[in-house]
């Protein structure tokens, strides 16, 4: 993949559920280095559009490129080579209750193919570190706080190096501090040059961040605000 193509490109695609058509005539591109908001109602279809990006909703109908894989037609034994480009974090922490945070990121560097034990370890503090959370490996996740199990999920969502990072209304489930803590956390891993597509219902995150591209579903067409200014007092 050449560096300068965009991370996300989208052309004609179609979004069901069953035989609903969720969003239809999606066309748009997400270069790398961009943080792009999705809002929309709920079940407007941002949870959709996020499944067809790491291929657990079938793209039935248009082009989809995500980091230089092509999903239309994705083969199921290719599906582990796309997600490993990606990281994933839901509003659900989603994290093994019976293993401490080190085994849970273990479980994932085993399953994504590392071997040496001592890379592992090492990839497991640098993440841990990077979520702003020290030495808390042998703890377990109900020992931990909402705020802090977040970041656990977070850490295990960038252990591959993920070039681009989907987030399904991440802090759904938090306070706002925290909530607000776990989106610097966000725009931060930004900086330093992961793409960012977050979906979220977070009234504040919009209002205080202008400078980010929205992306709004809506009566099944995707608004982009790179094209037309979008009103985020009525989405709501
Ligand atoms: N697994 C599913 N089977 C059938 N319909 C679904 C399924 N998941 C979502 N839907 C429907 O698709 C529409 C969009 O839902 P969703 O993508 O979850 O919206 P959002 O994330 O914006 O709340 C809704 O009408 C919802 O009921
Ligand atoms: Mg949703």
């Amino acid at each position: 993949m050449f560096s300068n193509e965009p991370v996300v490109r989208v052309k004609d695609a179609c979004i069901f559920q069953e035989t609903n058509t969720i969003l239809s005539d999606l066309n748009f591109e997400i270069e790398k280095g961009e943080f792009v908001f999705l809002i929309g109602r709920t079940g407007s279809g941002k949870s959709s559009l996020l499944k067809t990006l790491y291929a657990d909703l079938p793209l039935r109908m248009g082009h989809i490129d995500i980091a230089g894989i092509t999903i239309e037609n994705i083969k199921n034994s290719e599906i582990p080579f796309l997600r490993r480009k990606l990281g994933i974090v839901f509003q659900d922490f989603q994290l093994f209750t019976d293993r401490s945070v080190a085994e849970n990121l273990l479980f994932v560097l085993k399953a994504t193919g590392w071997k040496d034990s001592g890379k592992m370890k090492n990839r497991l503090s640098e993440v841990l570190m990077r979520v702003g959370l020290g030495a808390i490996g042998n703890k377990m996740p109900h020992q931990l706080s909402g705020g802090e199990q977040q970041r656990v999920v977070v850490a295990r969502a960038l252990l591959n190096e993920p070039v681009l990072l989907l987030a399904d209304e991440p802090t759904g489930n938090l306070d706002p501090e925290v909530a607000e803590g776990i989106f610097k956390l966000f725009q931060e891993i930004n900086k330093s040059g992961t793409t960012v597509l977050m979906a979220t219902h977070n009234h504040n995150f919009l209002k205080h961040h202008h400078q980010y591209r929205v992306l709004k579903c809506e009566k099944t067409k995707l608004i982009d605000s790179k094209e037309t200014p979008i009103d985020i007092n009525s989405v709501y």
